[in-house]
């Protein structure tokens, strides 16, 4: 499942890797936005149509609104956690857990301040969302984040990337 596709190219690079690994796969892409699902649809028509792909306008809230437990091996994000408050991560990482088949596993990039230098990057970044964009994101430290993950019972290992402040994270639940 890929949460919070964003755009169809992101929706193309992730089908092509995983039907590249298992051309039988079935691929959950969801995304809140009315504009992004109506554009990876579109996709999908056009170059995918014989695959067994659902895209669907729902809130990553609610994934087990129509996802049965325990049924889905991979979940990919990428620039997503920061539109979550900790209470909304909570939730989130509940309803991933809820989804997930027993050692399924997470992967995604994003931003979580190490030190006062990257807190002071993160507020830029959500001033920056809110002002330029309109939109509202968080800033999220490591240690919160990384607690979160214990607490939610997943294992996890995270590298560095080049960006500064975007950390990538593989969770296997435990
Ligand atoms: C930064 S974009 C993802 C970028 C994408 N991964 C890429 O590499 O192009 C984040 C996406 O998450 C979606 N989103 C935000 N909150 C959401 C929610 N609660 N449920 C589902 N999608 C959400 C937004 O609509 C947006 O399309």
């Amino acid at each position: 499942m890929l949460c919070g596709v964003g755009n169809e190219a992101t929706a193309d690079e992730f089908i092509k890797f995983v039907t590249g690994k298992n051309k039988n796969a079935k691929i959950i892409i969801i995304d809140i936005g009315d504009e992004q699902i109506r554009a990876v649809r579109k996709l999908v028509g056009a170059k995918y149509s014989p695959l067994d792909i659902i895209v669907k306008k729902i809130n990553a809230l609610e994934l087990d609104s129509f996802i049965k437990k325990h049924s889905i091996d991979w979940i990919e994000t990428d620039g997503f956690l920061e539109y979550f408050d900790q209470r909304h991560l909570r939730l989130l990482f509940a309803q991933w857990k809820n989804v997930l088949a027993e050692g399924g596993v997470i992967t995604f990039r994003d931003s979580f301040s190490k030190n006062k230098f990257d807190e002071l990057i993160g507020s830029f970044r959500v001033w920056i969302a809110r002002e330029w964009l309109g939109v509202t994101v968080f800033s999220h430290s490591k240690k919160f984040f990384e607690n979160l993950i214990e607490l939610s019972g997943f294992n996890y290992c995270a590298e560095p990337t080049l960006l500064p402040t975007f950390i990538r994270y593989t969770l296997i639940k435990t």
